[in-house]
């Protein structure tokens, strides 16, 4: 089965890693299982649990990585099609306690967005739906057309920076009063109407920031991050490493936010300075993010926007 998927930042989100023979690492989002490949090429031996939420993702995988899954070839890999927040929980069902090292490549995958009947792109026409996990009941068609307006302002202000948030929600409950706003091209002729003409002729497509906050929304993206991260520190054996690829401030926030909580050791108050014996608990491999090569950036559009972390466990 094909998976059209090109792995941003790859090298650098694996080589960061620095796989050891025998480890046990998770990517937290397999995807097309691009990242998960090269990983498994650096490995003569070792463990690789695999998470997605999408049926998708986990069925192109069962036949793409056959081998791996039956155990013809070395190092294993176990696929797990749940959220990356039930990590800890679903890590205990395989017997594992320790990890050597983890990563997340954030975000949607290719085949989410090119595959019409998602729901996911403002490109083609289809019923809302952006769920990122089928069988979740909650979707986008039941967002647009629940959401009071408040919610739905919000939403698109702080999920997709959208500048007129309150115009187009305004917009969205005028037009379902006459009829339920069903499919991806209804609600991107409402977006093209509420914002003013000038503003639509500047940027990008008119509707892409609202489909950004609307999918975030829908998939509780930043709702579960912080606690998968620190779910993972946790489970991190001393010397391993976790990696997250981001795409956008949001979610780069969290990231860098959990790192620094746990790479910096607060002095107890009344103490002049930190206790012997109080350590933090990871080391920053890298300050800045790390940005794709002028090379990735002239051949992948996706990773204009990726921001790479990196931490050690100590
Ligand atoms: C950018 S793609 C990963 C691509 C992959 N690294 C590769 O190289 O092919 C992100 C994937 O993560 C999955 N995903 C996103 N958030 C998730 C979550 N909270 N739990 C589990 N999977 C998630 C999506 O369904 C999608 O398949």
């Amino acid at each position: 089965m094909e998976f059209k998927h090109t792995s941003v930042l790859l090298h650098e989100t694996i080589d960061n890693l620095a796989p050891q023979s025998g480890g046990t690492y998770v990517d937290a989002t397999f995807g097309g299982g691009g990242h998960a490949r090269y990983l498994l090429s650096k490995l003569d031996k070792g463990n690789l649990i695999g998470f997605d939420q999408d049926q998708y993702a986990i069925d192109t995988a069962q036949s793409n990585f056959a081998a791996f899954l039956k155990g013809d070839s070395q190092p294993r890999l176990q696929l797990v099609h749940n959220n990356f927040s039930h990590l800890k929980e679903e890590l205990a069902k395989l017997g594992i306690s320790g990890i050597d090292g983890i990563y997340y490549d954030l975000g949607v995958s290719s085949p989410q967005l090119d595959q019409a009947e998602r729901g996911f792109s403002y490109r083609f026409d289809a019923r809302l739906d952006m769920r990122m996990d089928q069988s979740q009941d909650f979707d986008a068609y039941q967002l647009v057309n629940q959401y009071d307006q408040k919610q739905l302002a919000d939403v698109l202000y702080r999920y997709g920076d959208e500048k007129f948030s309150r115009q187009i929600a305004r917009k969205i409950v005028e037009r379902r009063r006459v009829k339920p706003i069903a499919t991806t091209f209804e609600l991107v002729e409402i977006i093209k109407e509420a914002i003013p003409a000038a503003a639509r002729r500047s940027g990008g497509h008119p509707a892409k920031k609202s489909f950004q906050a609307i999918r975030v929304e829908v998939n509780h993206e930043l709702d579960v991050l912080q606690a998968s991260l620190e779910e993972a520190i946790g489970l991190l054996n001393p010397g391993g490493r976790i990696s997250v690829i981001t795409f956008q401030s949001l979610e780069d926030k969290i990231v860098k936010q959990t790192f620094k909580k746990y790479s910096e050791v607060e002095i107890p108050r009344g103490m002049p300075v930190v206790p012997e014996g109080i350590k933090p608990t990871l080391r920053l491999v890298n300050r800045k993010p790390i940005t794709a090569s002028e090379e990735e950036l002239a051949e992948n559009n996706r990773s204009h926007s990726a921001k790479l972390r990196v931490a050690e466990k100590l």
